[in-house]
Parts: C-alpha cells; structure tokens; sequence
C-alpha cells in the first residue's frame, strides 16, 4: 500500500511527504475524495473529473466525467464538484471552475502557489482550511490507512457554495475571500 501511496517521497509513517503539485507523494490520480466530505457539501450536478463510471465506488455528483470523456474539453453545466487530477494540469481545472463559477475545489493547501494566487485567493469566494489532514480513498473504495500528508482545503465559487461550506459542519478555518479587507501589500 505504501508503494502504491507514495509516488517518490515518502517522509514517514504517519503521513505521505509533501511532494508533487496538488499534494504529497500522490503520484496516481485515483484517490477519492473522503465521502463523509462530499456528503457535507450537498448534492453536485457535475464531477468532470472523476473515476470512470465501472470504477467509481460512489457518486460524487448526479453527473459525472472521466479521464476517457476529457472533462474539460465537456460543457460544464451546474453546481461542479472538482478534485482535480494531480500534477501541473490541476491549475487548468480550477481555472475552468473559476471561470465556471459555480461549485467547490479541493486541493492542498499549498498556498504559496502561482495555481493559488490565480486560481483562489483571486477568484473564489471562500475557503476552508480543513482541520488535520485528510486520508482520501483508493478507487476500490476503502480508505488509505495514512494520511495524505499535507493540509487540504476547500474552496468556494459562488454565494451558494460559501453558504455549504458555512453549513458543512466541517471543523476548519472559513476565510471569505472576496469581502474580506485583503489589503495588497507591495513585496517589493
Ligand atoms: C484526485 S481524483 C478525484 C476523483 C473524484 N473527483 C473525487 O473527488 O473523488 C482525480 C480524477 O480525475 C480523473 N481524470 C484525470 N484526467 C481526467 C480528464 N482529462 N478528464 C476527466 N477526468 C480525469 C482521474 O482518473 C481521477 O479519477
């Protein structure tokens, strides 16, 4: 399992080291995202990146796209669920969701980002830093035995997607992005 898990950079035996774009050493694409988080959130009207439909051990959403479908080269229509494949493309797909506007993002808290600065703390309305580390599910549906290494968070596109994120019951930092008093700070 660790094997499987680890992609290059295992750190240890509590958690997956920090490694890759979206997250830690999670090299293949299929991990799932915990279903007690979707459960929270509502119901979704389209997942464009999810597990083909003989492997998906849940829904995630009413509608789904996979790997063989292209998910973003598909009409994108309703609420989105999107915990986008891993690697440099993750950034296409929070941008087509920013773009999209309505629905939510999980990705890893990696804040410091160009993918970040672009794709959420310029476009989405919230997020939520999620408390401890998440252990995300294999394909199979079972749940991987450490965690995944890394903070997650949630982010939110759209008024309504705020008020779910407000209503999960999630036990994390809620950060309102677009009303909050950001004030830009010359770095320079
Ligand atoms: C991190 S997993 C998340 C799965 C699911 N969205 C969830 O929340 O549990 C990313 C998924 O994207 C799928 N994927 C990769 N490239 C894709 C593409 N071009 N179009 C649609 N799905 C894709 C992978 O097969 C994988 O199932």
């Amino acid at each position: 399992m660790i094997e499987q898990l680890q992609g290059h950079n295992f750190k240890g035996r509590r958690g997956l080291g920090m490694g890759g774009h979206h997250s830690p050493a999670m090299q293949k694409d299929e991990w799932l995202t915990p279903p007690h988080i979707i459960k929270a959130l509502g119901v979704f009207d389209l997942d464009p990146c999810a597990p083909a439909d003989h492997r998906r051990p849940w829904d995630m959403a009413s509608r789904h796209y996979s790997i063989e479908d292209d998910g973003l080269a598909q009409p994108w229509a309703g609420r989105i669920w999107c915990n986008p494949p891993y690697g440099l493309g993750t950034a296409h797909w929070l941008k087509r969701l920013a773009d999209h506007g309505d629905g939510m993002a999980l990705i890893f808290a990696r804040t410091e980002t160009t993918m970040f600065f672009e794709h959420i703390w310029s476009r989405a309305d919230a997020v939520l830093f999620l408390r401890g580390r998440l252990h995300f599910h294999h394909v199979g549906g079972t749940r991987a035995a450490v965690n995944a290494g890394a903070p997650s968070v949630l982010a939110a596109y759209g008024e309504a997607n705020v008020q779910a994120l407000q209503a999960s019951g999630l036990e994390g930092q809620l950060i309102r992005i677009k009303e909050s008093d950001q004030v830009e700070l010359d770095m320079k």
